[in-house]
């Protein structure tokens, strides 16, 4: 069976195709064959790969550019007929309508954001647009001193929302990784599985 799971916040800069990338090469290093698909026009994960292919370390995840409703489909059904273990797509900001289509497909959608009031506050639109989907929010790119993780979590799992126990922190390594094949901080393998459990 090949699980799907989405990457999917209203609000650009929150981490979504970084995030992206690093699972899915957690996910690949813990044995999984993994596709990741690119919904969003901009093409940062598949440039990602492109760069990283014409370098002599290439992403070990093959990444298709997916920007249309169809195509997303399209892929998926191909992923599931080849028997890939799990599809990551990435998606663009606001909502456009390859998100429809990618809502449609999701076993499991992700919200990557920051923990600061303004990217929380985006939070509760992406989740609408979530409704009958089992999601998770994952708090992204945290400030090792900052207090306001805390107080997101807390203010979302009032609310009825699952936030990820994994947090991940923001790191200089991982903000310079467009274009490599970067090694993998463990955080995001602890990730990996929690999406393995919460999928299976
Ligand atoms: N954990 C992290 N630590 C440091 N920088 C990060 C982290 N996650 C993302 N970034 C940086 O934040 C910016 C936005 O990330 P990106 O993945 O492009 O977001 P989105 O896809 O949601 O627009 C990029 O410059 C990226 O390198
Ligand atoms: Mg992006």
């Amino acid at each position: 069976m090949t699980d799907v799971v989405g990457f999917i916040h209203s609000k650009g800069g929150v981490g979504k195709s970084t995030l992206t990338v690093f699972v899915a090469l957690a996910l690949h290093s813990n044995g999984l064959i993994v596709r990741v698909l690119d919904a969003d026009p901009q093409a940062s994960v598949h440039r990602w790969s492109i760069t990283a292919a014409k370098s002599r370390d290439p992403l070990p995840i093959d990444v298709v550019s997916t920007p249309s409703p169809q195509a997303v489909s399209d892929e998926v059904s191909a992923a599931r007929s080849e028997g890939i273990d799990i599809v990551l797509i990435d998606t663009p900001p606001g909502t456009p309508a390859v998100l429809d289509e990618v809502v449609k497909l999701v076993d499991l959608a992700l919200i990557p954001t920051a923990a600061s009031p303004m990217d929380i506050d985006r939070v509760w639109p992406t989740l609408d647009l979530l409704a009958n989907v089992p999601t998770a929010v994952v708090l992204n790119a945290l400030d090792a001193r900052e207090t306001a993780a805390t107080v997101a979590k807390e203010t979302l799992e009032e609310a009825g929302v699952d936030v990820a126990d994994t947090t991940v922190p923001m790191r200089a390594s991982v903000r310079r990784a467009f274009g490599t094949n970067p090694s993998v901080p463990a955080v995001y393998r602890e990730l990996a599985d929690e999406i393995k459990e919460a999928v299976s």
